[in-house]
């Protein structure tokens, strides 16, 4: 049986909550693989709107979820979410949901940095979520960071607490920010260690098990190629890695067993947070695309900013990440606009350049270059077949598809779930 990886090809918001969602309920099993509760996904169930940020979506539709050892977790923001969803008739335990042990813990030093050092880059900051997230990698790629392991361990946290305390509060101080103590610290970690520890376990067994039982895996990442550490528009990043190939040193499988790899694409572009961003409109008609895509962020409630779709951009996502076919979303956003434009590629001092240049100031220059196509009057809202699409609609994502050069396996027409336009099961391999 075919495993399935879905990820974002711009710079998250792509609605892959909704896809990620149509594909849990036809998975067993869904999977977090990086990220942590930056990240906001809202599923519609039933006419209920559910927003998670770090708990793997499958969770809502009765499906084990699995959060492995590439996602830093924030043990308040775990049962925060699980409360929410308490609140609306759903338990989450660990019946239902296991989390790798060697999973890095978010303490309250990790969003207090975050915003220190954000608060001191003035003008320049990278806009991040403010939840702690870079802050938490670098321990990890530091050695220093407490796992949630370590929770059995009290020893052990009292060590790994003084070589952190020594690191952060170095930084702190020298941003004049409020610095922390050991014991509390001790304390809350001691405190949490009966409630998180059993929900850890060896995911990557568990995956292996699975896969030997031939069940179905969704692996569901967060943010998008564009925001990756290494692909991403940098330093304007996440700190993890958003590509399908972390899927597996994100969970602890081999990269045979990612599979089919959906890249999740809007049907035209927004951004939260600062960074370069060639096809953004800032004018009316940017206006009215978030109005009607509703474009405030989930998690941080900011407004995205709004663009054009841009070809050369997802072209070069789709590569870096290993998208076999693009699902994309929003497309009734867009009904109605007289003309459409798609960026080709940019200009940069007099020359054409088919992708983004790696350099910061370099991005920030880079003019995009558009074909103009025309647009529809009638509304693709809610459409369950290609045949209901209007003729210009439908030769706007074949200009995509060969723009791009990755087929359109899914089309999403409204948030409704069941308004999804499927060309094959995902999961069928
Ligand atoms: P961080 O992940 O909080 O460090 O933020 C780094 C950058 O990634 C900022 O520009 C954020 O706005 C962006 N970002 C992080 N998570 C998401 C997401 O789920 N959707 C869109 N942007 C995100």
């Amino acid at each position: 049986m075919a495993n399935v990886a879905v990820i974002g090809t711009q710079w998250g918001d792509e609605g892959k909550g909704k896809v990620v969602d149509w594909l849990a309920s036809r998975a067993d099993i869904v999977v977090r693989f990086q990220g942590g509760h930056n990240a906001g996904h809202t599923l519609v169930v039933d006419g209920v709107t559910y927003k998670l940020s770090l708990l793997p979506s499958g969770v809502v539709r009765g499906k084990l979820g699995l959060i492995g050892n590439g996602v830093v977790l924030d043990p308040d923001a775990l049962f925060a979410e699980i409360a929410t969803l308490r609140e609306q008739g759903l338990e989450v335990g660990p019946h239902n949901l296991r989390i790798a042990e060697t999973t890095p813990l978010i303490l309250p030093l990790h969003p207090a940095l975050d915003r220190a050092r954000e608060a001191a880059r003035g003008q320049d900051k990278i806009g991040t979520t403010g939840r702690g997230i870079g802050p938490a990698y670098e321990d990890k790629v530091g050695r220093r960071a407490i796992r949630l392991c370590d929770l059995a361990e009290p020893e052990t946290l009292s060590f790994k607490l003084d070589e952190l305390l020594l690191h952060h509060n170095s930084l702190l101080k020298g941003l004049g920010a409020p610095l922390f103590e050991k014991q509390p610290l001790l304390d809350r970690l001691l405190a949490l260690a009966p409630r998180l520890l059993p929900f850890a376990a060896p995911v990557w067994e568990i995956l292996a098990e699975a896969r030997s039982a031939g069940r179905r895996v969704l692996f569901e990442g967060a943010q998008a190629v564009m925001l990756d550490v290494d692909h991403g528009t940098y330093p304007y990043v996440t700190s993890s890695n958003t590509v399908a190939g972390n899927a597996a040193a994100g969970t602890g499988i081999g990269p045979g067993a990612i599979g089919l790899v959906l890249g999740i694409a809007k049907a035209y572009t927004t951004r939260v947070g600062s960074g370069p961003f060639p096809t953004e409109l800032t004018d009316a008609t940017g206006q009215l695309l978030g109005e009607r895509g509703r474009e405030f962020g989930t998690v941080t409630g900011r407004r995205r900013r709004c663009g054009w779709f841009d070809a050369a951009l997802v072209r070069q996502a789709v590569t870096i990440g290993g998208v076999d076919g693009l699902v994309l979303t929003k497309l009734d956003v867009l009904d109605g606009l007289p003309e459409l434009k798609i960026c080709i590629g940019y200009r940069l001092g007099g020359q054409f350049l088919h992708r983004l240049p790696p350099a910061m100031r370099a991005q920030a220059a880079c003019e995009p270059v558009y074909e103009t196509l025309p647009g529809w009057s009638s509304s693709t809202r809610g459409a369950r077949s290609y045949a209901e699409l209007p003729a210009e609609a439908v030769k706007y994502i074949r200009r995509i598809e060969e723009l791009v050069g990755a087929p359109v396996m899914m089309l999403s027409t409204s948030p409704d779930r069941d308004d999804t336009i499927a060309l094959r099961d995902p999961f069928a391999g």
